[in-house]
């Protein structure tokens, strides 16, 4: 098996090789001067089970570009099996249509990975429905456990875990049940991008919180739900999610509103990268 990693994703995918004990491709990957793409996967690829790892975080156009070039270039070039690995799945927000006229782009980004990939592996998908747009076999990993594990030292079993909106109680369980504490979740209503309101909704909340959600973009849903929790009575907040696009100063905001830490993982590299999904997606990959 090759490991071929997409510039978005190069450490992680050093990881996933790693922990398959398979090789790394080396790839030259470069822009012209206008900024188009210019790819060459150097490593003789033919006949083999190759994985691109090539997550599709901001600026996600290029990032995606250049993952359906690496995957177009292995089948094209006789890779036996493609495997494309998205650690973050890109227009997961636009899962569907809300208004008339709207690109379902979540959709066009499944069924344009479907045509040069034989399988896609990602992690924590917005909405798990974009499973369904995919024209191969599609796997959806949760990293949430992991996020448990990391936190479990810091974190007392009398603090409770909280999501900041009814999308992310899930995972606020399954964090909840690693740490052998208690889960609720807020209910959110968003007004625009960037900017959130909480409706009114009184929790049982513990002196230590953790609060919990799929995506931290401009940081704008954790710091209305921190300013929430804080009001309630939590002293001590502990903010993780999956994916930390963490836009703009969006930890900066988490930090100076009162945030103990900030944790994400490396599904998009990161300044609170702190734990890894390499052995998550390689055991899927075996
Ligand atoms: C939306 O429902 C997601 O789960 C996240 O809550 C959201 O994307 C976070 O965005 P922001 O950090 O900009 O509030």
């Amino acid at each position: 098996m090759i490991v071929v990693p997409g510039t978005a994703s190069q450490v992680l995918a050093h990881g996933v090789a790693e922990h398959l004990g398979a090789e790394l491709a080396s790839v030259t990957c470069r822009r012209f001067p206008d900024g188009e793409l210019y790819l060459r996967i150097e490593t003789d690829f033919s006949g083999e089970e190759c994985v691109v790892v090539q997550s599709t975080p901001p600026p996600q156009d290029r990032n995606i570009f250049e993952l359906l070039s690496l995957l177009e270039t292995l089948k094209e070039g006789g890779a036996a099996e493609v495997t494309a690995v998205v650690p973050y799945f890109a227009y997961g927000r636009q899962d569907r249509r809300f208004m008339e006229g709207e690109a379902v782009t979540s959709r066009v980004l499944a069924r344009h990975v479907s045509v040069h990939a034989d399988r896609c592996v990602t992690v924590n998908l917005h909405k798990s429905s974009i499973l369904d747009y995919f024209e191969v076999d599609a796997t959806e990993l949760d990293a949430s456990p992991l996020l448990g594990e990391h936190l479990r030292p810091g974190v007392s079993r009398r603090s409770v875990v909280i999501a900041p909106d009814a999308g992310a109680a899930w995972m606020a369980q399954r964090v909840a049940e690693v740490l052998g504490c208690r889960h609720d979740y807020l209910e959110k209503k968003r007004l625009g991008p960037g900017e959130v309101v909480l409706k009114q909704k009184e929790l049982e909340v513990e002196e230590e919180v953790v609060l919990v959600d799929d995506i931290i973009d401009s940081g704008g849903s954790m710091v209305e739900a921190l300013r929430a929790l804080r009001s309630q009575g939590a002293e001590r907040v502990h903010i993780a999610c999956v994916h930390a696009l963490a836009t703009g100063s969006a930890i900066a905001r988490l930090l100076a509103s009162g945030a103990e830490r900030v944790a994400g993982t490396d599904t998009v590299p990161s300044q609170v990268s702190v734990v890894s999904v390499a052995g998550l997606v390689a055991k899927a990959l075996k």
